[in-house]
């Protein structure tokens, strides 16, 4: 053998070990890369999960964990009209009627008196705020028929009582108020259902919401035979957005006893150019539960001067004059029970 041939021999035995290391090189990268783009025990993923990948890490995600991303997935809207209403109902109040059984007929409400729809996204979130005093048998009646309407009606809604404190002078615009601040406090409600309770509706297609104008719900009432008393009567059941309740500072705090409130109501409203929407007078078919005058409720023999005044006083009093004291929120299976101490005249 030369020397030349003994050194092409060497510097081929080179190259060739070279070509081994690279190849075990390379074998190595891709073993690694193969690795990593499993779902391997050993932890490696890969940074660019492919969609079977998301199925797998779906697959992989907990019990309690899967719950908590169903809430969260996103309802559609309720439509325009629930398809859950049934028309005129019948209305009475010589049967007996139990909180118990009334819990048991609706299971889905929740503690406090809340509801929202399962299979939709309400398009509303309704407050409907009750003043009261010493009305038990009137409201056991109230919830009796209004959970399952307002339920049919596909609301998102919370029933707040709101019980005034003591024997004073009852002052039913002052609880409303309270009403509106105290549930505000509770959720992001957008409207507002101010209803007294011994009213029922005799047809569930009319809708316990807010419209584009101040809506009036109670417009045949039994007790007027079955139409309006006047034109600008707003008493009763009415609903109002927080931006319709805002614009008129609220209601005012100084009417104590029966009458006028309503009526200041009313004004406030056509003195900020807003009309009365309403239902027609058969939709809006309501009952009242009879019943004596209430103790501390004579009518308030003010309320003819006062109503004359809504222009100048309105602003001075409402919403930014609100005060009182809050006695306990006590959260029952069907509604909030707010007790407030209103003051006296
Ligand atoms: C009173 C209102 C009441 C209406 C109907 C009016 O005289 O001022 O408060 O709602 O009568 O009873």
């Amino acid at each position: 053998m030369t020397g030349d041939s003994s050194v092409n021999f060497n510097v081929l035995n080179r190259i060739c070990k070279l070509v081994v290391v690279l190849c075990f090189l390379h074998i190595a990268v891709i073993f690694v890369f193969y690795v990593r783009s499993m779902d391997s025990p050993f932890g490696f993923r890969s940074q660019h999960s492919t969609r079977n990948d998301t199925k797998r890490q779906e697959a992989a995600v907990e019990p309690a964990e899967q719950a908590e991303q169903a809430t969260e997935i996103k309802l559609e809207k309720c439509p325009e009209t629930s398809p859950l209403l049934v028309g005129p109902l019948r209305v009475e109040f010589n049967t007996h009627v139990s909180l118990d059984q009334i819990k048991k007929d609706n299971p889905n409400v929740q503690l406090g008196g809340r509801y929202q729809p399962k299979d939709c996204e309400a398009l509303q979130k309704v407050a409907i705020i009750i003043p009261f005093r010493n009305r038990d048998e009137h409201l056991k009646f109230w919830l009796h028929y209004l959970h399952p309407i307002l339920q049919r009606q596909q609301l998102d809604y919370g029933v707040y009582i709101i019980n005034q404190e003591g024997d004073e002078t009852f002052n039913r615009a002052k609880l409303l108020n309270v009403g509106y601040v105290e549930a505000l406090k509770e959720y992001d409600y957008d409207c507002f259902v101010f209803s007294d309770v011994d009213l029922i509706p005799m047809d569930d297609r009319n809708i316990y919401r807010c419209f584009q104008q101040p809506r009036h719900l109670s417009v045949s009432m039994d007790k007027f035979g079955y139409r309006l008393p006047y034109n600008q009567y707003f008493g009763g059941v009415s609903s109002m957005s927080k931006d319709q309740y805002l614009k008129i500072n609220g209601f005012p705090n100084n009417y104590w006893g029966w009458g006028g409130e309503d009526d200041d109501i009313y004004n406030r409203l056509s003195f900020r150019g807003m009309s009365i929407s309403r239902p027609d007078g058969e939709v809006g078919k309501c009952r009242m539960i009879r019943h004596d005058r209430d103790r501390q409720n004579d009518p308030n023999p003010q309320r003819f001067d006062r109503i004359a005044h809504t222009r100048d006083t309105m602003d001075k009093d409402g919403l930014n004059t609100l005060t009182y004291q809050l006695v306990s929120v006590e959260k029952l299976d069907l509604y909030t029970k707010i007790t407030v101490n209103v003051g006296k005249p």
